[in-house]
């Protein structure tokens, strides 16, 4: 008798996003005629830039012509990217990333959940709560949990709030942890950490020889100079921290797809005897078998974001998406309504009005609005009484969205 992954029964009824879309989808079958807006996932709306669809043309052309046509390619990447990367989003901030410590993929998505393969089950694995949902589900899925509570809560993880009260930038865990995921400039709540926050959680995973999962997919929406953009900006990060950085919200890439990886070869764990083992060998192995890298034009592309031209139409699409955010979270303040975030990040993270709760509020919204938010309890149980809003859509969108808004709430 074949048998399923049981893990697979613990998780809850569907993934967030899927499970939004089903009631959008109910709705609009309901109402067609409504013009519904759509600020749930955060899914880019405006075209590529110019020299990014250039390049990847130009990558397409170079495969149609035999002299310039490439199968298999390097399965870490093409050396002409990962130099890109290293120099402009490392070196250029004074943080040292070798090219060969880069590893080109299809998605940060991925990338989270894959890593788990290369730790061991017994390690204590540390949550911030609210949290992007991938990093609970592929915990659940690979085994690492008991079954979850009335809050959604599983067992077996270490859940760290992040609350309005400290600033969405949660404690370090009472008890030890083994592994620690954090995001930041932040998903869902579009806060940041400071260098003194990230130098904390990089003393905590030194002390307690834990490696800390650095997800920077938003880090090129920061404006705060102060603000660090990667984890290895902080002293010693080098040794206990994995990055992953991402080009979907940076380029426009969500239906491209490219994304990276970035693990030191400094940073070991434990093996079978207690000798240390480079985490970076492991991840090698792993990508090497599972993975046959990124298409050449694909990865073409995301060379551009790096040329002076990719680099200006990048910031363009990046502060076109900021005046977004900035245009709901004014539009909500003026309509008496808490937000957070939303000021380096794409995201804004609202209170929502009344004691209603997240889904709740979600329905309220879509039935007399018509307008999509991601309910923030989706996100963990410290989410609940609050909404995400995402910055990814048209300047007439989010325009109408905010009049919609301050219409239900006033
Ligand atoms: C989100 O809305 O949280 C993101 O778009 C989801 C993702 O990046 O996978």
């Amino acid at each position: 008798m074949a048998r399923i992954n049981t893990s697979y029964q613990k998780l809850k009824a569907g993934y967030l996003f899927p499970e939004i879309g089903r009631r959008v989808s109910k709705f609009v079958a309901d109402n067609p005629t409504a013009k519904v807006i759509r600020l749930g996932i955060g899914d880019v709306t405006e075209a590529l830039p110019p020299a990014i669809v250039a390049a990847w043309q130009q990558g397409v052309a170079e495969m149609g012509t035999r002299s310039t046509f490439r199968g298999y390619g390097p399965e870490q990447g093409y050396d002409f990217l990962r130099e890109a990367i290293a120099k402009h989003d490392f070196a250029s901030r004074g943080v040292r990333v070798d090219a060969d410590e880069i590893f080109v993929s299809d998605g940060s998505k991925c990338d989270t959940g894959n890593i788990l393969e290369i730790f061991g089950d017994d390690n204590k694995v540390a949550i911030v709560d609210p949290v992007y949902p991938v990093y609970v589900d592929t915990n659940v899925m690979a085994g690492r949990t008991g079954p979850s509570n009335e809050q959604g809560r599983y067992e077996g993880l270490v859940y760290i709030p992040a609350t309005a009260e400290n600033g969405f930038v949660p404690e370090l865990p009472k008890e030890r942890v083994d592994l620690i995921y954090l995001c930041y400039p932040n998903n869902p709540t579009g806060m940041v950490a400071t260098r003194e926050q990230l130098t904390r959680w990089v003393e905590y995973a030194k002390k307690n020889d834990a490696i800390i999962l650095f997800d920077a997919a938003y880090e090129a929406y920061i404006t705060d100079p102060t603000i660090p953009h990667s984890i290895y900006e902080i002293d010693g990060a080098r040794d206990v921290a994995i990055e992953f950085r991402s080009f979907s919200k940076t380029a426009g890439f969500t239906g491209v797809r490219c994304a990276f990886t970035v693990v030191p070869k400094s940073v070991t764990a434990a093996g079978l005897g207690g000798e240390r083992i480079p985490l970076h060998g492991l991840w090698n192995r792993r990508h090497t078998t599972k993975f046959n890298g990124v298409s050449y034009p694909v990865q073409r592309a995301a060379e551009a974001i790096y040329s002076p031209e990719g680099k200006k139409q990048v910031q363009t699409l990046i502060d076109f998406y900021l005046t977004n955010a900035r245009l709901i979270r004014e539009g909500l303040q003026a309509a008496g309504v808490k937000v957070y975030g939303g000021v380096n990040a794409p995201y804004v993270w609202v209170k929502t009005p009344g004691s209603q709760t997240s889904w709740e509020f979600f329905d309220r919204l879509l039935q007399t609005a018509h307008l999509v938010g991601t309910p923030g309890s989706g996100f963990g149980a410290s989410g609940e009484g609050y909404f995400r809003l995402s910055a990814f859509n048209s300047r007439e969108n989010v325009e109408e969205a905010v009049r919609r808004f301050q219409k239900v709430v006033s």
